[in-house]
């Protein structure tokens, strides 16, 4: 994928984990380069080369530290537990400064996860634009997603709202959520995250409830549903 000409490469802070693997396994096939960020460049290479095998063609993939795949990339997602994420994004910001953060961090409770509880930064997104600062955008989307679904070749019949600092950061948010084959919606501001964020104890419970594995959201009554 190009960005004016320019191949866009998408770095996946805690990439080796379930969520940021199966985010890059749909970014590959669609042909964007992925770096795969880890605590360890070995553990992120691992999942880089595991990539690299199950996408047909030559896909562009490797692994590196967290921070220097977010220095080498056009935008970061970020997918890592949220006892995790404020130390993480400590370190990113230095890199992180004039760039697209999107976060999928959901702020889940150990041992309480049917249970909301946002940080008091109003959400993890939140927080993250606390911690990174003004000049750093921040987006917040692929909650409302579970990894189940990103690994298999088939649609997703799941929506994922997208909230952010500005409309462009969510407008280059939209375009990655549509290039893992899915549909997303402009969700408005970053503290409507709070909203999405939560949403993961709601489909965690009926998950639970309803012996489901893989519930989702899906928008209704739009002309574009
Ligand atoms: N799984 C889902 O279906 C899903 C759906 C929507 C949103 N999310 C959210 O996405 C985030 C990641 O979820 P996940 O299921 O992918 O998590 P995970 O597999 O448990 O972990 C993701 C990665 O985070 C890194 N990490 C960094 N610090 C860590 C620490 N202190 N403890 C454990 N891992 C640490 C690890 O990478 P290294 O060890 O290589 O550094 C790990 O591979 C969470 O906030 C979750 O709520 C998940």
């Amino acid at each position: 994928m190009s960005n004016n000409g320019e191949s866009i490469t998408v770095a996946i802070v805690g990439g080796t984990g379930k969520e940021g693997r199966g985010l890059a396994y749909r970014w590959l096939r669609a042909g964007y380069a992925v770096i795969i960020g880890s605590r360890t460049v070995e553990r992120a290479g691992v999942a880089a080369d595991e990539l690299r095998g199950l996408v047909h063609g030559t896909p562009d993939v490797r692994g590196t530290t967290n921070v220097e795949a977010a220095q080498a990339s056009h935008v970061t997602v970020m997918t890592v537990p949220y006892g995790a994420h404020e130390e993480i994004l400590k370190s990113l910001k230095p890199v992180m400064q004039g760039r697209l953060l999107i976060d999928a961090t959901v702020p889940l409770q150990p041992g309480k996860v049917t249970r909301m509880k946002m940080p008091r930064a109003g959400s993890a997104a939140q927080e993250a634009h606390e911690i990174l600062g003004a000049a750093t955008e921040v987006a917040a989307a692929f909650h409302t997603i579970s990894h189940e679904h990103l690994m298999k070749d088939e649609p997703i019949e799941c929506d994922v709202l997208v909230t952010g600092t500005s409309a462009v950061a969510r407008q280059e948010t939209l375009r990655l959520v549509e290039a893992a084959g899915l549909q997303g919606w402009d969700a408005g501001p970053l503290e409507n995250s709070a909203v999405s964020e939560g949403l993961t104890s709601v489909l965690i419970h009926i998950n639970k409830k309803y012996g489901s594995r893989q519930a989702g959201i899906r928008i209704t009554g739009t002309s574009a549903d």
